[in-house]
């Protein structure tokens, strides 16, 4: 056996489980079944319970994946489901996944609008959040000289699809600076309020901020600029199965999310909400039989997609309830803590997410004096395996951790001591 480093064995045992046939070991796992206790209330520190949860999951242990929010992993019953309809599938697609496979849009689109708190009449089941904000920035009716305001932390694809529009139609972008982190909501909804003019016909707004974590005052900011005639857009890329929020009581107009984020759903899935009476307004961005129908249904003529992965979303949603939203955000914050709290003194550290529930959830992002992000990330991967996101951007370059339903306390142990010992180097 050659003596490898850490970053070679790690590298290996990569490439040795990525060669193993994933598809058909998962498909071949007894799922274990998910026990959920009668009593709720001690579940955010019910080890026991979190180790059974751990074993839904079909994780790397070589690798502690603390980059969550990037994209989640999905539990092995929603990843058998959809093998299991894939094969289906393939036995005649035009007929098995057209016919059967899809038969059960209906129910997932009035699934997802009961997640969403919308009417299933306002939800369009599409790819991502990308494809859903994309749908509505070049979809709504807007003029040159229009207005649109964004802000310098909002997802640089969004951002580029209102470049985009700005640049072919002439609509004017104004950007809010956001001092992150925010805890004062007030100061936030003012900012917003500042750069609002007669000619500001939308604001865009993120509600968790993929950066820092931050979770935005959508609601007051929706009153606030509805209130001075604006429509308003949400990111909801980060909010669905990580912090309780409803479409209805945000008031904003458009919403979208990825559900192969905090949802666990397979990748490439995501939701689109539209308030009902804005819909015949909005053109699709793809096809339709009739454009200025009332119908959201015209906004899902994507063409052909993968319906297995669509209607796995229905086994995500299931295993989510199963666990309860309360809960998983309960744990959440619980998982954050428990990292945060043992480094957050150490010498040069700097959060740029505030730790408190009302304005983070699963995510925080630090940075340490002297240190760039990617050097950071380097040592805690090739000392320990541990992976993290690193931020860069708008003058901010920090590492973001994000755990899941699955992390262990003692991973995040692993990461407080790895950052004591990258300081004591
Ligand atoms: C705030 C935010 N919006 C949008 C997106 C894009 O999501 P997707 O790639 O699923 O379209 C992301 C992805 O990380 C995000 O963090």
């Amino acid at each position: 056996m050659p003596n490898l480093t850490r970053k070679e064995f790690l590298k290996q045992s990569l490439l040795a489980s990525a060669s193993l046939p994933l598809l058909s070991s998962v498909s071949e796992v007894v799922a274990r079944p998910l026990l959920i206790p009668s009593e709720s209330s001690g579940l955010t520190t019910n080890e026991v319970f979190w180790a059974n949860v751990r074993q839904q999951f079909s994780v790397n242990p070589e690798v502690v994946n603390l980059n969550n929010g990037a994209v989640g992993p999905q539990s092995i019953v929603v990843q058998q489901s959809h093998i299991k309809m894939y094969e289906e599938s393939n036995a005649a697609p035009s007929h098995f996944m057209w016919r059967d496979v899809d038969g059960k849009r209906e129910k997932l689109r009035a699934e997802l609008a009961n997640l969403l708190h919308c009417d299933k009449e306002e939800l369009a089941i599409n790819r991502n959040t990308t494809e859903g904000l994309g749908t509505v920035i070049f979809g709504i009716q807007l003029e040159a000289g229009d207005e649109v305001v964004v802000s310098d932390f909002d997802y640089p694809f969004m951002l580029n699809q209102w470049k985009q529009r700005s640049e072919r139609d002439g609509i004017v972008l104004r950007q809010v600076q956001l001092p992150l982190p925010i805890e004062d909501n007030n100061e936030v909804v003012d900012l917003y309020r500042k750069v609002i003019t007669s000619n500001t016909k939308v604001v865009h707004l993120t509600h968790v901020i993929n950066w820092t974590g931050q979770i935005m005052p959508v609601k007051e900011i929706t009153k606030m600029a509805q209130g001075l005639g604006c429509e308003v857009i949400v990111d909801a890329a980060h909010s669905l199965a990580h912090i309780p929020f409803s479409f209805k009581e945000i008031g904003c107009d458009y919403m979208a999310t990825s559900l192969h984020k905090w949802l666990g759903a397979p990748f490439g899935t995501g939701a689109l909400a539209i308030k009902k009476n804005k819909i015949s307004s909005v053109w699709p961005l793809l096809s339709s039989w009739e454009p200025k129908s009332g119908d959201i249904r015209k906004l899902e003529l994507l063409g052909t997609r993968s319906f297995p992965a669509e209607m796995a979303v229905l086994d995500a949603i299931t295993f989510h309830q199963n666990i309860g939203l309360d809960t998983i955000n309960n744990r959440f914050n619980y998982l954050k803590n428990h990292w945060a709290e043992q480094v957050k003194t150490l010498k040069g550290f700097k959060f740029h997410t505030s730790l408190k529930s009302d304005f983070s959830g699963a995510m925080a992002t630090f940075s340490i004096d002297g240190l760039k992000a990617q050097e950071i990330a380097d040592f805690l991967f090739d000392t320990d395996g541990l992976h993290v996101g690193v931020v860069d951007w708008n003058g901010l370059n920090g590492i973001r951790i994000s755990p899941h339903l699955y992390t262990s306390l003692d991973e995040l142990d692993r990461l407080a001591l790895a950052l004591i010992k990258l300081l004591n180097r």
